[in-house]
């Protein structure tokens, strides 16, 4: 199962900016591209369309939507389709996201019809969960991990498909932007209780499922990080708005 090394450039750069940031990551990765990792790039929607044009002839970077609403079109101001973005030449989406859940407070059922929705369209997903500081603290980062696989997962049924049409990433709340990451212990027994309930969701579909880390992932972390057991990949956001330092986790 290759690596995914996604970058969330949440609300940052400006088309200009995202043509340059693309063309040096790609400079710098030179085609030394580590055959077993991928990269995800999720730019704002203002430049998706210029990220995709500029990854169309490279197979081992893909673009992604950091949302979408879960409908093929209609009176929906302000949002944007799975439809719309395949159209430009984007292949998956975030949901769940704790920005999503905890600033514009989408609820599990929103989450759940967005993760089903997603893939039917033909979109990969990154569905995000991560437990809050005063869980942890409260000795619940099982429950709540199980309670939001199985609320966000539960419209889907089939992930038998070999294009990794689903992809989970662990991103404890507390770590998201604050410079606090995980440590290797609480990061791999979040991703052990992560595949467990996966298996008893999805038996032996859940090897398709890939399970990546985010929070606070900068080039000095993402190499004991990325070889943590059942740590599939990585979710950067800051470290990646630079090509520089996003080009050394890729290849840390
Ligand atoms: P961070 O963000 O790397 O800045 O902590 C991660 C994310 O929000 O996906």
């Amino acid at each position: 199962m290759k690596k995914l090394m996604a970058a969330n450039w949440k609300m940052y750069k400006t088309q200009r900016e995202a043509k340059e940031t693309i063309r040096e990551l790609i400079s710098l990765i030179n085609d030394n591209m580590p055959s077993e990792r991928e990269i995800l790039i999720f730019p704002p929607f203002t430049s998706l369309d210029v990220v995709c044009n500029e990854i169309k002839e490279i197979e081992y970077i893909h673009a992604g939507a950091q949302n979408f609403y879960p409908a093929i079109e209609g009176a929906y101001t302000g949002e944007i389709s799975p439809k719309m973005l395949l159209d430009v030449g984007c292949e998956y989406a975030l949901v769940g996201h704790s920005e999503r859940r905890h600033i514009f407070l989408e609820q599990d059922d929103l989450l759940a019809k967005k993760a089903h929705f997603g893939i039917d369209s033909g979109l990969k997903i990154i569905f995000c969960v991560g437990e809050k500081l005063e869980e942890r603290k409260a000795g619940k980062v099982e429950d709540v991990l199980k309670e939001q696989l199985g609320q966000g997962l539960k419209k889907i049924k089939d992930v038998s498909s070999p294009e990794k049409v689903l992809n989970i990433a662990y991103e404890p709340v507390w770590a998201i932007g604050t410079g606090e990451v995980a440590g290797e212990k609480e990061i791999s027994e979040a991703h052990a209780i992560i595949r467990k309930e996966l298996r008893s969701m999805f038996g032996t579909q859940a090897n398709n499922i890939r399970i990546l880390y985010g929070g606070s992932v900068k080039p000095e972390n993402a190499d004991s990080i990325i070889s943590i057991d059942n740590v599939d990949g990585v979710l950067v956001g800051g470290a990646s708005l630079s090509a520089k330092s996003f080009s050394k986790i890729i290849f840390a």
